[in-house]
């Protein structure tokens, strides 16, 4: 039976109403975090979930570029308003909606002032985004690549953590390891986190197996290299699961979100390990 209950600052809700949490992370800078988050968002939408996409990139959000919002209240109003009236502040009240070809979703987008971003408080910041997660079906976050104290605790409110990653330079991979390694000794548990490998087949002289091998797991998800279709996604504002469906890199993408809307239909290509290469003797 469904129950009204009171949260800490005197709301009511529904019990039993408590909305799914990804959190899109990498350890590297343009992986394709934002677009992938702006994706999944739009294809949960599309597949009549009501959700609510949240730029925690504070000082140099990319959502609104991605998606050609122009919001009237950020997430800074919403931290000013809750500092000013905690109790009768309601999240919902602060976001932008976004809307193309029938499918529609919600965004809590980032400060438009660099200011206002760098005095974002942590505490604020998670009841917001708790106070989301009852009134949403999925609550997607884009975040930085960074190991922050804000990233870390959106990453404990997640349900699943999207860990993206590309192959290009020694240094991405190090650093993948090491944010890979760095969750596990947070305690993270590894069925929380999804490896995310995009623009895969993008010229490179590593191999990917090399850099699983290095890594310790496989890449749960591959998305292609599509330099096309990311980029007419980004000029027209429309994301590429709504307006480029037929295309290799939406296909994966609408997989993906597939594989975490129903667990049962979610599959694992079972690999060989591959311990021997230059790549993986560099790191052991
Ligand atoms: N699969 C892909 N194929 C081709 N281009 C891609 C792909 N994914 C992302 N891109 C492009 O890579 C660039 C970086 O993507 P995005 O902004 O999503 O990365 P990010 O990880 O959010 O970056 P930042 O660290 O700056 O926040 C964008 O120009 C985007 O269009
Ligand atoms: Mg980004």
């Amino acid at each position: 039976m469904t129950q009204i209950y009171k949260d800490a600052n005197g709301r009511h809700h529904m019990e039993g109403r408590k909305g799914t949490i990804f959190t899109v992370f990498s350890t590297a800078y343009a992986v394709g975090k934002s677009l992938i988050a702006v994706n999944i968002a739009a294809e949960l939408a599309k597949q009549g979930m009501k959700v609510c996409l949240v730029d925690l990139d504070l000082q140099f959000g990319d959502i609104c570029y991605y998606l050609k919002l122009n919001p009237k209240k950020t997430i800074a109003d919403a931290q000013r308003a809750m500092k000013a009236n905690p109790q009768d502040t309601v999240a919902v009240e602060f976001l932008t909606k976004y809307a193309a070809g029938g499918v529609s979703f919600d965004v809590l987008t980032n400060p438009k002032l660099m200011e206002e971003a760098y005095n974002m408080d942590n505490g604020i910041i998670r009841s917001l985004v708790q106070q989301l997660q009852l009134e949403y079906d999925y609550v997607i976050i884009d975040t930085t690549s960074t190991f922050s104290a804000l990233n870390l605790s959106m990453m404990d409110l997640s349900t699943l953590i999207n860990f993206v990653g590309i192959v290009d330079f020694i240094p991405t991979i190090k650093n993948m390891k090491r944010g890979s390694d760095t969750l596990k000794e947070l305690g993270y548990d590894d069925s929380k986190i999804r490896y995310v490998l995009n623009r895969s087949n993008a010229k490179t002289r590593i191999d990917v197996e090399d850099v699983e091998a290095i890594l310790g797991k496989h890449f749960d998800y591959v998305l292609p290299n599509d330099f096309q279709t990311a980029q007419n996604s980004v000029r027209s504002g429309v994301p590429f699961v709504l307006e480029a469906r037929h295309t290799p890199l939406a296909k994966e993408l609408i997989s993906i979100v597939d594989g975490y809307v129903r667990p049962d239909t979610e599959q694992k290509e079972e690999k060989t390990e591959n311990h021997g290469s230059w790549l993986s003797r560099l790191f052991s």
